[in-house]
C-alpha cells in the first residue's frame, strides 16, 4: 500500500473526508499508530513531556527530535510522516531553519510542523520554496507557554479571535499545506475551517475541523493522572499494562516463570552428562 501524501490530505479535505492524525515517538508507537490506519503520524515535540519526563516542550532539542524521528521513519509508515520543529530550531533565521528542517526531510519526514502565525511567514515561505511541506500550528501553541502565562484556551475574546483567523489566512498564503488548531473555541475553529482552503486539524478545537489529532498516549490512557478536557481515552492503558506486569512479577516470585515452554533444553546425549 502506497504512502499517504500531502496532496492526499487536500483531496480528503475537499471531499469532506475527516483526516485522522496521531503522534508516534519510536518504532513501537509508530507501528501501532500505522496499523490503526491513521492518515498522519506526527513525531511531536510532545515527546518531551510524554516520553522524556520534561514539564513542557521547551527543553526538546533538534537532536532529540532527530533521534525519535529516525526510529519512527525506520518503520516506513503508510501514514504521512510529519515532524515537529522544536523550540529554537526555526527562530534564528531562514538559513538555520532550512538546515534544520532539511535534515528532518533527509531522515524520512515528509513535512515539518511549526508553531506560530504571521511572524513565521518568512520561514514558512523559505521552507516551501525549498520543497519542504509545512504544517502550521495556531492557538494554544505549547512553545508559547511563557508568553501565554500558562496553558490557556486561546482566541476567547473578539480581538484575539480575529487575530487567529488572520494568522491562519497568512500562513495559508505563505504556503502551509494544513494547520493544527489547538485549544481554541469550537465556533472559532469552525469559522477558520470555513475561511481556509487548506485542511485544519483540531485538538481541543471542537468538531468543526477538517480532521482531528490526539497524542497517542492520551488515546490509550498510558499517562498517569487526569487528562485534559479535550482528550477521549479508549483504554485504561496505564492500569491494564501495570496489571500485566504485576502478573509477570508474581509468576517470577512464585517460580512459575519461566516454564518448560520458555526454556531451552539440552538434547538427549548431553542431557545425561550435564544433569546432576
Ligand atoms: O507535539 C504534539 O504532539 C503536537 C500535537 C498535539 C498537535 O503538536
Ligand atoms: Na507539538
Amino acid at each position: 500500500t502506497r504512502s499517504v501524501t500531502v496532496p492526499d490530505l487536500q483531496r480528503m479535505r475537499d471531499g469532506r473526508e475527516r483526516i485522522v492524525m496521531t503522534t508516534a515517538y519510536d518504532a513501537v508507537t509508530a507501528r501501532i499508530a500505522d496499523a490503526s490506519g491513521v492518515d498522519v503520524v506526527l513525531v511531536g515535540d510532545s515527546v518531551g513531556n510524554v516520553c522524556l519526563g520534561f514539564e513542557n516542550t521547551l527543553p526538546v532539542t533538534l537532536a532529540m527530535m532527530a533521534h525519535h524521528l529516525e526510529a519512527v521513519a525506520r518503520t516506513r509508515p503508510r501514514a504521512l510522516l510529519v515532524v515537529d520543529m522544536p523550540y529554537l530550531s526555526f527562530h534564528l533565521g531562514v538559513e538555520d531553519t532550512l538546515r534544520n528542517a532539511g535534515g528532518f526531510i533527509r531522515s524520512g519526514a515528509q513535512g515539518v510542523k511549526l508553531e506560530g502565525g504571521a511572524r513565521r511567514v518568512p520561514v514558512i515561505r523559505a521552507l516551501v520554496e525549498a520543497e519542504i511541506p509545512v504544517m502550521g500550528h495556531l492557538g494554544l501553541t505549547p512553545q508559547s507557554l511563557n508568553a501565554m502565562g500558562g496553558f490557556k484556551v486561546q482566541g476567547r475574546e473578539a480581538r484575539a479571535a480575529v487575530e487567529l483567523l488572520e494568522d491562519a489566512l497568512r500562513i495559508q498564503d505563505a504556503g502551509c499545506f494544513a494547520v493544527v488548531l489547538e485549544g481554541i473555541p469550537a465556533e472559532l475553529a469552525e469559522r477558520i475551517t470555513q475561511e481556509l482552503t487548506i485542511p485544519t486539524i483540531g485538538i481541543g478545537a471542537g468538531p468543526g475541523c477538517s480532521g482531528q489529532v490526539l497524542v497517542f498516549h492520551d488515546i490509550l490512557g498510558l499517562l498517569p493522572g487526569p487528562s485534559a478536557k479535550f482528550v477521549r481515552t479508549y483504554m485504561n492503558g496505564f492500569e491494564q499494562l501495570t496489571e500485566s506486569m504485576v502478573h509477570w512479577a508474581e509468576d517470577v516470585r512464585a517460580g512459575r516463570f519461566p516454564g518448560p515452554q520458555e526454556s531451552y533444553m539440552l538434547p538427549e546425549p548431553a542431557r545425561d552428562q550435564v544433569r546432576a
